[in-house]
């Protein structure tokens, strides 16, 4: 495996999760010493601000749901991100800071470039290695949930602008992103997720 810290992205009902509980299953048989951590989440203090940003109970301001999604990640990656990192072991996220550019940036309109900063502060620079952003038309994705949270039951719109955040992503750092159709076949994206982590050499 050709990498120690692997983000998987996608609007809701991309089938990130999916794809990682496959990927876990391979990383097993490898005997590769591995953990999965989800955004927002991962401490107990990052759970706490989970139910917060998630709940329907809460009227949440597009620049306190940013600060709050950061608050969360700053805690998950100094106190498990980075020390399981370096103890030799590969962190597998469901989410990223990546998420935060493109649903409170771009999504939610306070800026691409704002967001980035903000969360490049949050985890002192620390940035997922690799990511596998899974992507879809929202209105097919949308149509695949079943219960959705807060942020998960936002207009079709919204997740457009998602999208172009997340491709905007792609584009910019081409080096690191791994652009995939999630409405393709789990075996056929999970082959090129392979591929691309060069799994087979594990
Ligand atoms: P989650 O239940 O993890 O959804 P999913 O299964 O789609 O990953 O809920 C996370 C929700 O929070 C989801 O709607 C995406 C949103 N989100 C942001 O808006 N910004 C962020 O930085 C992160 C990590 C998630």
């Amino acid at each position: 495996m050709n990498c120690n810290y692997l983000a998987f992205e996608g609007i809701d009902g991309s089938g990130k999760t999916t794809l990682i509980n496959e990927l876990s299953a391979e990383l097993s048989k490898a005997s590769i010493d591995f953990k999965i951590v989800r955004e927002p989440g991962g401490t107990k203090l990052s759970e706490g601000i989970r139910d917060l940003l998630l709940s329907h109970d809460f009227e949440v301001n597009p620049t306190a749901e940013a600060l709050l999604f950061s608050a969360s990640r700053a805690q998950l990656v100094q106190e498990v991100v980075k020390p399981s990192i370096e103890n030799g072991q590969v962190v597998i996220t469901d989410r990223s800071a990546y998420s935060s550019v493109a649903y409170q940036g771009v999504g939610r309109g306070l800026g691409y470039k704002n967001v980035y900063e903000l969360n490049d502060f949050a985890i002192s620079s620390y940035w997922p290695e690799k990511v596998v952003l899974l992507d879809i038309d929202p209105e097919i994705s949308l149509s695949r949930q079943k219960i959705a949270d807060r942020i998960g039951s936002d207009k079709v719109s919204f997740f457009n602008k998602v999208r172009d955040g997340y491709l905007q992503l792609a584009e910019d750092f081409s080096d690191k992103f791994l652009v995939i159709n999630a409405e393709d076949s789990k075996e056929e994206n999970f082959t090129k997720v392979s591929e691309w982590l060069d799994l087979a050499k594990s």
